[in-house]
């Protein structure tokens, strides 16, 4: 044990020597002295632990102590904030105090609280050391009376002031790194001691707001604790600190603070008022610089800590913050309000179903108030985003109670439209209000927001506006093709057509009754403008046969909603087709020439639309007539029956369109009289080659379902069906051998948001996907489909095999 000394002697002065300042060996000397301290935290620090238990060797004791000092006081500030970040974590606090009981001596004592003191500079910051090195000496060693000290009067006696300081920092350190220095109820009482016996004149020393924030926290920290496990409190001490607070300069966001401080300092309705000054000072900072704010690690205030809180409920955060809003709405304070609404935002983006609450708390009233005012641009888009996103992330629950306040705001975002009809703006604002009327609609296909979205289906200047762009577009002619989303047009165009779609999912759930689907099968030059916000099937053929691809998406999508709306009614009603033959016969020409469209999505549209309308041939002699005339069909069958028998003269773009054509088949086989061409084209040797030539690989649900209708209406013979049953039980096998890769993570749905008006479109783009009936989205709903259809053959196949 002799030499220990001496390594520790030698283990300092080389440390030392490292962190002189002269510059060469600068890279040898940064190697040892991070091995150094990786010595003091692997071998120096275990040896001082059990040394507490069992050793009795002060100058060993000083040694160690002192080298971890020169660490903590002069190493570069990384290290030596990771170095007493280390030691703080690893029961630092309870450590010093048995070193303090072992070796009583004053030689002892101040080294452990210089230590200490280093420790707090590094952690807390600001200094907060300074307390602990000026009242050193007058500090007790241990912790029970360091407990009755703060439970004094220190007001007339400095030196006890002063120890309060110190000790008050020590409790806050503590709280960071579940250290006790006492019971939780003692800590609490001696908090509430202090308070009550130096109430009237603290904080000491320390420039004001810097203690006087601590205490705060501190005391906020203990009766969050305490909360936790009931034990009583002293409301005269609560208020003592609050009378501070609401006089007092102090800062939340100064320091660091724990969870459960913040968390109880904003359940107390009664510090609304200085909260709600601090929370605005915290959305300012948070605007100022969010990288700094998002990334630090230390546990000052941050969105994140905020967010949380405001996730778990039972405090006021939300009300605050929308509070907040209001005032600085009534106020015309820009900045603010742009902070605060960044700052909500940010909240929602963490936490979607945080939505919900800021409704609750009057947030849509707040922002509505924006649109009645001569708000500049920035700000109704920054609030207009933020409608749209809690719009966009609320569950439908909430609605229910909050009609009045949507309709009143939907009647100010309308107005913004009555009063400019520039429809080929680009604004920003308007693309967001555009935004916010689509989800509005959305929700009332849930039967909420019903007046609301009513407002909007029947305001008459949207009509015209509608009007307007519709024709604009279509007086375009091939030119429309060049109006993609990169065009002012074209980005207005696509919104204003997705506001179409959400208005007609609209109109059938909350109007139907009142809403002539027929009236859609007009030319638009036929009619003085419609009543509601819709568009003629014409002008949506025109879109889609001219225009770039995401109009032919959406047009194709509003098409395939107006055609199963009007056949839906017309088999209720038993109502005759109104429009003409050639009106009929140029919507079954445009769907069936895209059915060959390169986007599927597309395809499939049209090769619904034409679906749907072959249907109509049970309704009446004209519809048998045009759909007899139908030459188009025809040749995407023939083809069809080419890629299924010979794949490798089709084109590639046509073996992906094969769900389409075979759809198409079965439509057409559903006719009451199947034409001609058809029942030769599926004759025996085209069916049997057909079954030749498929493998299990790419059967779809489409084909099983031909072949169910094709053996349903005969066209099969016993071998073809022994052939496909053999041909589908592989099908079947593999699908379940395959359930392996059905484990994969099916793609999670995206809780995304909008920060511009770019966003809003691919959101609303991406919703209205949504509502496809038919989507082909995950791998899993496929393979079920087929299993499905399977199924239905072969029960369909065995009762056949009954009635024979
Ligand atoms: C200290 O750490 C920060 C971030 O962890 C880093 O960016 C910086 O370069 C480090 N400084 C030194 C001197 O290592
Ligand atoms: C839109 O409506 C659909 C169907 O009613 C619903 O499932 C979806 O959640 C809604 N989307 C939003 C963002 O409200
Ligand atoms: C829209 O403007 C027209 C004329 O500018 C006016 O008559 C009408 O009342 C306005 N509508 C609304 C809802 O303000
Ligand atoms: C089906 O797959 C087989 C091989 O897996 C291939 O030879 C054949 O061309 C495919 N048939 C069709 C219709 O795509
Ligand atoms: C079946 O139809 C094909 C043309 O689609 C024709 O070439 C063939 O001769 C027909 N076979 C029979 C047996 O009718
Ligand atoms: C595919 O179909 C063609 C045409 O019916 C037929 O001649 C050929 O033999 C089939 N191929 C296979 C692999 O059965």
């Amino acid at each position: 044990m002799l030499f220990v000394p001496h390594s520790l002697l030698l283990l300092k002065e080389a440390l030392i020597f490292c962190l002189e300042g002269n510059e060469d060996q600068i890279l040898h000397k940064k190697a040892l002295e991070d091995s150094i301290i990786e010595t003091c935290e692997t071998y120096l620090l275990p040896w001082l632990e059990s040394a507490v238990v069992d050793g009795n060797d002060e100058e060993t004791l000083s040694s160690i102590l002192q080298i971890f000092q020169i660490i903590l006081s002069r190493a570069s500030d990384n290290k030596s904030v990771k170095f007493a970040e280390m030691l703080a974590s690893s029961s630092w606090f309870s450590l010093s105090f048995g070193f303090m009981g072992l070796f009583p001596t004053d030689h002892v004592k101040s080294a452990v609280y210089l230590v200490i003191s280093s420790i707090v500079d590094k952690v807390l910051g600001f200094n907060y050391g300074e307390t602990i090195r000026d009242a050193c000496i007058y500090l007790p060693p241990d912790p029970a009376e360091l407990m009755y000290l703060l439970g004094q009067c220190g007001s007339d006696d400095f030196n006890l002031a002063s120890c309060q300081c110190a000790i008050l920092v020590i409790l806050y350190v503590c709280s960071f790194y579940n250290e006790r220095l006492a019971a939780d109820n003692q800590i609490l009482a001696s908090v509430e001691q202090y308070i009550l016996l130096n109430g009237g004149k603290f904080p000491h020393e320390v420039p004001g707001s810097l203690m006087l924030t601590l205490l705060v926290h501190l005391y906020a920290f203990v009766r969050g604790i305490s909360f936790r496990c009931s034990i009583p409190h002293s409301p005269e001490a609560e208020k003592t600190l609050f009378h501070a607070m609401s006089c007092n300069e102090w800062d939340l966001l100064l320091i660091r603070v724990h969870l459960i401080a913040l968390k109880w300092l904003f359940q107390n309705g009664e510090l609304m008022e200085p909260l709600s000054f601090q929370l605005l000072n915290f959305c300012k900072t948070f605007c100022d610089d969010r990288i700094i704010t998002l990334s630090g690690s230390s546990q000052f205030v941050d969105i994140q800590m905020i967010a949380e809180l405001v996730y778990s409920g039972e405090n006021c955060i939300s009300s605050l913050l929308v509070s907040l809003l209001n005032q600085m709405v009534k106020e015309g304070a820009e900045d603010e309000i742009l902070s605060v609404a960044n700052v909500i935002t940010e909240i929602l983006v963490t936490f979607p179903c945080t939505s919900d609450q800021f409704m609750s708390c009057g947030i849509v009233d707040a922002l509505g108030s924006i649109y009645v005012s001569p708000y500049s641009s920035r700000i109704k888009t920054v609030c207009s985003l933020l409608i749209f996103n809690i719009l966009y992330s609320a569950s439908g629950v909430t609605f229910t109670c909050d009609n009045d306040v949507w309709l009143a705001l939907t009647m100010k975002l309308l107005d913004c439209f009555n009063s400019s009809l520039h429809h080929t703006s680009s604004d920003q604002e308007r693309k967001i209000l555009i935004g916010i009327l689509c989800l509005i609609l959305n929700h009332s296909a849930n039967k909420v927001l019903i007046e609301p979205a009513k407002a909007i289906i029947l305001n008459h200047c949207l009509v015209l506006m509608m009007d307007g762009i519709v024709q604009e577009a279509c007086a375009k002619g091939p030119s429309l093709f060049q109006h993609n989303q990169e065009t002012a047009f074209g980005d207005f165009l696509i919104l204003m057509l997705l506001l179409i779609f959400f208005s007609l999912q609209s109109l059938h759930a909350i109007l139907e009754a009142s809403i002539d689907w027929q009236d859609f099968l007009q030319y638009s030059d036929e009619t003085q403008s419609f009543s509601v916000l819709g568009i003629p099937c014409h002008d949506l053929c025109r879109l889609m046969h001219f225009g770039p691809s995401p109009v032919k998406l959406i047009a194709s999508q509003c098409l395939l909603e107006l055609l199963t709306r009007i056949s839906d009614q017309r088999s209720f009603l038993n109502a005759e087709l109104r429009c003409s033959a050639k009106y009929l016969k140029s919507i079954i020409a445009v769907t069936e020439g895209m059915v060959f469209s390169q986007d599927s999505r597309v395809a499939e549209n049209c090769g619904a639309c034409l679906s749907v309308v072959l249907g109509w041939e049970r309704f009446g002699i004209k519809e048998k007539a045009m759909i007899r005339e139908s030459k188009w069909s025809r040749l995407i069958l023939e083809e069809f029956a080419v890629a299924l028998t010979a794949p490798g003269l089709t084109s590639k773009s046509f073996t992906n369109q094969q769900k389409v054509a075979a759809n198409i088949a079965v439509s057409l086989l559903q006719l009451s009289q199947v034409p001609d061409w058809l029942t030769s084209l599926f004759n025996e040797s085209l069916v049997s080659g057909i079954v030749a030539n498929l493998s299990a690989r790419n059967v779809t649900a489409e084909i099983v379902n031909l072949f169910s209708e094709l053996m349903a209406k005969k066209y099969l013979n016993q071998e073809h069906i022994a052939g496909l049953h053999n041909l589908f039980q592989v099908c079947r096998r593999q699908a379940y051998e395959g359930g392996g890769s059905k484990a994969q993570p099916s793609s999670e749905k995206k809780t995304g948001m909008a920060r511009s008006s770019e966003d809003v479109r691919a959101l609303l783009f991406d919703m209205m996907l949504g509502h496809r009936a038919v989507s082909y989205t995950t791998v899993e709903m496929e393979q079920e489909r087929l299993l499905r259809e399977i199924d239905s053959f072969f029960f369909q196949e065995s009762s056949l095999r009954e009635q024979r």
